[in-house]
């Protein structure tokens, strides 16, 4: 009896087995087979490059830039999906494997990497060979495409609707405050991150918030230095950066309610930079290619977050911003 009750739960394992094995190898080659074939026969055919994209627009971006470098550093067709959020933003067409004549899941026959750091450089990727590749991670290091720079900012165009409604609205603040590009206004574009950063989740990983006194420091590193200036501030949380400035003929403070692309746009076309932390600040400063400052203490030491970065974190500021605290 007990014999019989064994001998049926070996076949019904090994029936599990064999079907999970089958399912397996079907799903595998209907996505693959073309592929194999192709390479078993010695059929020329292109090389993918493909990148996990998530998170938020920023995130998303070193994503983006990381993938372009390394694809045309290979010579690789680099994926970029359809609902992909910055093919609505900026100048990126989608590229996808049916684009090819591919199976759309043809991103599972390929050598998946992911990065050690989120925010430093990764040296290993460098020795990658130009085969199929994917990549699972943040990248969030201007070490992988500075050689594309160029190429990167290109991409990085806005799209008409974002670049016509930032600019609108730059004029529209150069006549309220009556400042123009010419009459000698230098024009800072403020990025205050809090709101979200300052929940429970990210603050028991380790993302610090920059304090009011930071943002005094930095905005005064301007006023000292150019005789009249014009603080833009943008913020994804109002309430409180209007506590703690606002107040000054030199600030102007935008309404809540802007896209968050045309925010990146619109403080983009200052001279100038004051961010916070984080990567959508990073980005603002990036385009706008100013004189940046940022808070000096990104985390908290010793915290998981500081760990993702490299020890001076020179891997992820881009060089020459100025840290400040
Ligand atoms: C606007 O600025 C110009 C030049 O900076 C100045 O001559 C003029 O008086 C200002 N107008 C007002 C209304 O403040
Ligand atoms: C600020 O930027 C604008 C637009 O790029 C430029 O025309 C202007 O000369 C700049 N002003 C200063 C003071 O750098
Ligand atoms: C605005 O900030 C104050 C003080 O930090 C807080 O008490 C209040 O709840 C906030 N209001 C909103 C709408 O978040
Ligand atoms: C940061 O560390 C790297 C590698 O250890 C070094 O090459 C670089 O000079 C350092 N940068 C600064 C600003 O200390």
């Amino acid at each position: 009896m007990a014999g019989a009750v064994k001998w049926k739960i070996r076949n019904v394992v090994l029936g599990v087995l064999l079907g999970s094995i089958c399912l397996y190898t079907y799903h595998y080659l209907s996505r693959c087979g073309t592929i194999l074939w192709q390479d078993c026969m010695g059929i020329n055919r292109p090389k993918f490059l493909c990148v996990d994209f998530h998170g938020g627009m920023a995130n998303q971006m070193f994503m983006y830039a990381f993938g372009l470098s390394m694809s045309m550093q290979r010579n690789l067709e680099y994926i970029v999906p359809k609902d992909m959020m910055l093919t609505e933003i900026f100048n990126i067409t989608p590229n996808t494997f049916e684009d090819h004549r591919y199976h759309s899941g043809s991103g599972i026959c390929t050598h998946q990497e992911e990065d050690i750091l989120d925010c430093g450089y990764d040296s290993r990727f460098e020795k990658l060979p130009s085969k199929d590749l994917s990549f699972k991670g943040y990248f969030q290091s201007w070490k992988y495409w500075i050689r594309y720079e160029k190429e990167v900012r290109k991409a990085f165009t806005f799209k008409p609707w974002i670049s016509e409604m930032a600019d609108k609205q730059i004029r529209n603040i150069m006549t309220k405050r009556n400042a123009t590009y010419n009459d000698g206004t230098t024009f800072i574009g403020v990025h205050v991150r809090n709101g979200d950063y300052s929940n429970k989740h990210f603050a028991e990983f380790g993302y610090r918030l920059a304090p009011a006194s930071y943002l005094k420091n930095a905005m005064d590193f301007f006023r000292n230095r150019f005789n009249k200036v014009l603080f833009i501030v943008c913020t994804n949380d109002l309430n409180w950066t209007s506590q703690i400035i606002g107040k000054e003929k030199d600030i102007y403070l935008t309404p809540a309610g802007n896209p968050a692309p045309v925010d990146m746009a619109l403080l983009s076309l200052t001279n100038h930079t004051v961010m916070t932390v984080g990567t959508y600040g990073w980005f603002i400063s990036w385009l706008t290619r100013g004189i940046t400052i940022h808070y000096k203490y990104p985390y908290v030491i010793g915290s998981d977050f500081s760990k993702q970065f490299h020890s001076n974190y020179s891997d992820h500021f881009y060089p020459g911003w100025i840290a400040m605290e």
